[in-house]
């Protein structure tokens, strides 16, 4: 049936000099770092935090950043090793193509719809929160249907999306730029938590630093984790579980470093910057994010931290209202560049499977002033616009992070393969110690999936199957690997 035909490596790179389908190459490893952190502080920090510390881990919290960061460390040592071997647009679509065969690829391709499509729709969803609260302190109150916390259909959000639509059309160059001023505007935000909070830490907040574990409704039926379920434990909340379920929700936080390996065909030295964008950008966040997720809940009893922006009321709950605004106004620029980062990578990834035929090839075509995919990116950015005024943020992110969970999975066990089937290939990274490094990355990324809801799984089931269907439908009969030998175009 050929739905395992692998795509060579060879085929891949000689694919990105067709001159219809060539991308500009012009970034650089600290574009790419800046790009990494660009996309990866956003909703994780600013939002979930608050959310899982009341709900699962308490002071812990931090610890579950840590938990999170060493799964994701893990799988990047097999991402930065990928990246800097196969430097094509399409992140894990392309590095599957060229170990596991078709259909794995479309697998893939179809499961990162789930972490950028949707995460892009739920960054700015968030951001539209952001926005609305912003405005309230300056006395514009917008209607209850068009913003604020269920709205019929939510107009900032979609706003956002289709500017940032704009930007990415228009080019890659005008949008790291972008990026870099934005950047800069969040990590200075970020710093500010932390520096400025470490006034106002009280003692008695960090005890008990692991709560005990108790039942709670936030876990209970469809809402208990999976694994939980599997061993017949009645669900739990805080305690030492507590941690890791939460850090299975927090890993949201790091979504975002595996993007810049979609930037691949963009970059000037591949092999050199991929694996230093990627690698830098995840140590700098997991630094961050431990040390803001101290402070915040050292700041106020974790029972009182806010759901929708704990970073600026724990500011507000010690009186320091201008504090507040800052931190709100630095969210609204964080987030802001993770919804244009997901959509870039979501772009390219699609991109990837149109210029196979998985997806109808037409849209693959590239601006000829630009030099960006566009057809494919307005598309996306009206499906994602769409999406964001109509889908509610809830628990939307654990469905984004059992997608990229498995996508990692995949990843790590491509690596060992490639190095099998292909052990010729220039690598200029090279992951540690194979196979123990992707061994343990697809361990510990099972392990944290298994830590996600039961309606998660059901969810993400439900997603992959009309998948399958799609690709039996379309994608298998279309595919240019059914025109064997394959001529370049
Ligand atoms: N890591 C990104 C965020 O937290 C997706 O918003």
């Amino acid at each position: 049936m050929g739905m395992f035909r692998v795509k060579s490596v060879e085929q891949s790179i000689l694919d990105t000099e067709a001159p219809e389908h060539r991308l500009k190459k012009e970034l650089t490893a600290l574009d790419l770092t800046v790009f990494g952190i660009g996309v990866i502080v956003g909703t994780g920090i600013f939002v979930l935090t608050g959310r899982v510390a009341r709900e699962m881990a308490g002071p812990a919290v931090a610890l579950s950043f840590v938990v999170a960061a060493v799964v994701c460390g893990l799988a990047a040592l097999c991402y930065a090793e990928f990246a800097s071997t196969v430097p094509v647009a399409g992140s894990a679509y392309t590095f599957s193509f060229a170990t596991l065969g078709e259909f794995p690829a479309w697998i893939i391709g179809w499961d990162l719809i789930l972490e950028m499509m949707l995460g892009a729709a739920v960054v700015a969803v968030g951001w539209s929160g952001y926005l609305t609260s912003l405005l309230d302190s300056l006395g514009v109150h917008l209607p209850a249907w068009l913003a604020g916390e269920a709205p019929v259909f939510n107009l900032p959000a979609a706003i956002i999306v289709l500017v940032l639509t704009a930007v990415l059309v228009m080019g890659i160059k005008l949008s790291s730029w972008l990026n870099l001023v934005v950047v800069a505007i969040k990590v200075a935000v970020i710093l500010l938590v932390i520096v400025a909070g470490l006034f106002f830490l009280k003692a008695e907040n960090f005890t008990p630093f692991i709560p005990p574990a108790t039942s709670t409704p936030a876990v209970e039926g469809l809402s208990a984790p999976l694994i939980q379920v599997m061993f017949g434990i009645t669900p739990v909340a805080f305690g030492v579980v507590g941690i890791f379920s939460a850090a299975a929700i927090v890993f949201f936080a790091y979504i975002g470093f595996d993007v810049v390996a979609t930037a691949a065909e963009e970059t000037r030295e591949p092999q050199r910057d991929l694996p230093i964008g990627i690698i830098a950008s995840l140590v700098v966040c997991t630094i961050l994010y431990v040390a803001v997720s101290l402070v915040v809940v050292g700041m106020q009893p974790y029972q009182q931290l806010s759901e929708a922006a704990p970073l600026a009321d724990a500011f507000k709950a010690v009186g320091q209202t201008w504090a507040a605004s800052l931190i709100s106004v630095g969210a609204l620029a964080g987030l802001t560049t993770v919804v244009m980062i997901l959509m870039l990578g979501q772009s390219r990834v699609m991109f990837a499977m149109c210029r196979d035929n998985l997806l109808p090839r037409s849209f693959a075509r590239v601006h000829a002033q630009y030099g960006t995919p566009y057809r494919i990116t307005i598309l996306l950015g009206v499906v994602v616009a769409i999406l964001a005024g109509l889908v509610p943020l809830s628990t939307i992110a654990e469905l984004v992070n059992i997608g990229t969970l498995f996508a990692f999975v995949v990843v790590s066990i491509a690596v060992v393969i490639l190095r099998h089937t292909r052990p010729d290939l220039p690598r200029a990274f090279r992951t540690p110690l194979v196979p123990v490094v992707p061994i343990l990355s697809v361990l510990a990324c099972l392990y944290l999936m298994l830590n996600l809801p039961v309606e998660t799984w059901l969810r993400f089931l439900a997603w992959m199957l009309l998948g399958i269907v799609i690709y039996l439908g379309y994608g298998h009969r279309h595919s240019r690997m059914a025109e064997w030998p394959l001529k370049p175009r």
